[in-house]
């Protein structure tokens, strides 16, 4: 081996390094995910050694910043997510599974860029010139100019984007690209660490937006994504069922807006199409005069969204009985249980529960802990809820229903679908009182909210 190189063994999911090989990363918890990699030292030095010149600072009040320093994508969801429009001089890492429809989303912002006029390279490593002309057509007409280019040799693409100074360059993706002077394969910890460094650097110092494409690997011979996270301005995860066609952009880190935000697409024949209003999107289908379903309300970023939560509840024949959840954290539908047992006097230690989130939709917001005691205590009673009614609101141990944000927005939000009755916190009152025209149901105590259903079933 030449002198001066060493080899060090990586994780290839989370970037983990180590002396070593080891089963289990001791960072992110993953088996057999450690490569052995060629490391030079001299790497970083080499990027620093170009400027010779000694940096000068620079005051705060000199640094101009223009209105038009951010550029629509024409996507009002992507928009959103990205906090408002595409940052000039932004890192942005889309990362997500194979085939979810990354490099789709990412043409079709090229197509409405070009159209502005905004000058647009989008390189692909993966596919060839002829493919994505293919799906060019499927997405639709292109009337503006789009550049595209089939090259994984980081060095080249360096110097083009130096030379032409586009507005907007999308990589496609990282794992395919490799720098000469490292030795290692390209997808490696280190190929994926330095090919961003000299995109981060391109970035920063043309004032080039840069979009990555990071694919989410399991097999752990390809790094992933979050060996990146760090290093970009704005992180962004495409993500979705298999078997279900809707498509959801969450921002995941963002310098430049907030990361709650998420952007609802639909994949069809022609592209992806935004979902304006995705909680009838959700609620299609809601099963009518079951018990164990309920609506329930989860604010993400600005938007309230309703979704479906459903509840089965069956006297279990195993020793310790069944519980699942899809969509929700398990562990929480285990407090909720408990806290509906001491609390409201159900007894479900001796039952199965299975709870999931319709629709196949991930919500983590504690406003929806109301909608899952409802819809468990729904199923436990077999009693059925009225379609028209919206529950929200946050389930402390001692049983209480406690405060959430927004709650004039969410009252808002079920009024404009048609529906007729919430329940909520009491605490949240002076601000739902705002919304006429929709009766409030105000509790203090999950037993007050169960009782309540109790009446009308
Ligand atoms: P793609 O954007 O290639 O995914 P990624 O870049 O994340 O790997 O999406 C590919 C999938 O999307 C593929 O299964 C085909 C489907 N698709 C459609 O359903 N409609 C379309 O208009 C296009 C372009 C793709
Ligand atoms: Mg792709």
């Amino acid at each position: 081996m030449a002198k001066g190189k060493k080899t060090v063994y990586f994780c290839q999911n989370c970037g983990y390094e180590s002396a070593k090989w080891m089963g289990q990363c001791p960072g992110c918890r993953e088996w057999n995910t450690f490569v052995e990699e060629t490391v030079s030292p001299f790497s970083l030095g080499k990027t620093v050694k170009k400027n010779t010149e000694i940096p000068k600072p620079v005051g705060l009040e000199e640094i101009s910043l223009t209105e038009d320093s951010r550029k629509s994508s024409r996507i009002e969801e992507l928009d959103r997510v990205l906090g408002g429009g595409i940052v000039q001089g932004s890192l942005v890492l889309v990362g997500g599974d194979p085939g979810i429809g990354k490099s789709t989303l990412l043409l079709q912002m090229c197509r409405h860029l070009a159209d502005q006029k905004v000058e647009v390279l989008y390189i692909s490593g993966e596919e060839s010139l002829r493919q994505i002309k293919m799906r060019a057509m499927r997405i639709g007409n292109f009337d503006g100019h789009l550049k595209l280019l089939c090259e994984t040799n980081l060095g080249n693409i360096r110097e083009l984007i130096e030379r032409k100074k586009p507005e907007v360059v999308i990589i496609d993706s990282i794992q395919t690209m490799y720098d000469e002077e490292i030795s290692s394969a390209p997808g490696s910890v280190s190929q994926v660490r330095e090919s961003t460094n000299v995109l981060m650097q391109l970035a920063k110092g043309l004032g080039v937006t840069i979009f990555i494409v990071g694919h989410v690997t399991k097999e752990g011979n390809v790094a992933g994504p979050r060996v990146l996270e760090h290093m970009v301005d704005t992180v962004l995860y495409f993500e979705g069922e298999r078997h279900a066609t809707y498509r959801i952009l969450r921002a995941v880190k963002n310098r430049f807006g907030s990361t709650n935000e998420i952007g609802v697409f639909e994949m069809r024949n022609d592209g992806l199409q935004e979902v304006k209003n995705p909680s009838e999107f959700l609620l299609e289908g809601k099963p009518e005069g079951s018990s164990g379903s309920v609506v329930a309300c989860s604010m993400e970023g600005t938007r309230p969204i309703l979704i479906e939560v459903q509840a089965l509840v069956c006297q279990s024949n195993l020793g310790i009985p069944r519980r699942t959840a899809a969509g929700i954290d398990f562990n929480r539908v285990n407090l909720l249980m408990a806290v509906l047992e001491k609390r409201a006097g159900l007894h479900l230690g001796v039952c199965d529960a299975y709870v999931n989130i319709a629709g196949g939709i991930k919500m983590n917001e504690p406003a929806v802990d109301l909608g899952i005691c409802l819809a468990i205590a729904s199923s436990y009673r077999d009693w059925v809820i009225d379609d028209r009614l919206l529950a929200f609101g946050e389930v402390g141990l001692s049983g209480e229903v406690r405060a959430v944000s927004m709650a004039e927005q969410r009252v808002q939000e079920a009024k404009k679908l048609g529906f007729e009755k919430v329940i909520l916190p009491r605490v949240c009152q002076k601000f739902a009182d705002k919304v006429k025209g929709i009766e409030k149901i105000y509790v203090g105590t999950v037993k007050e909210a169960i009782g309540y259903i109790a009446g009308r079933s």
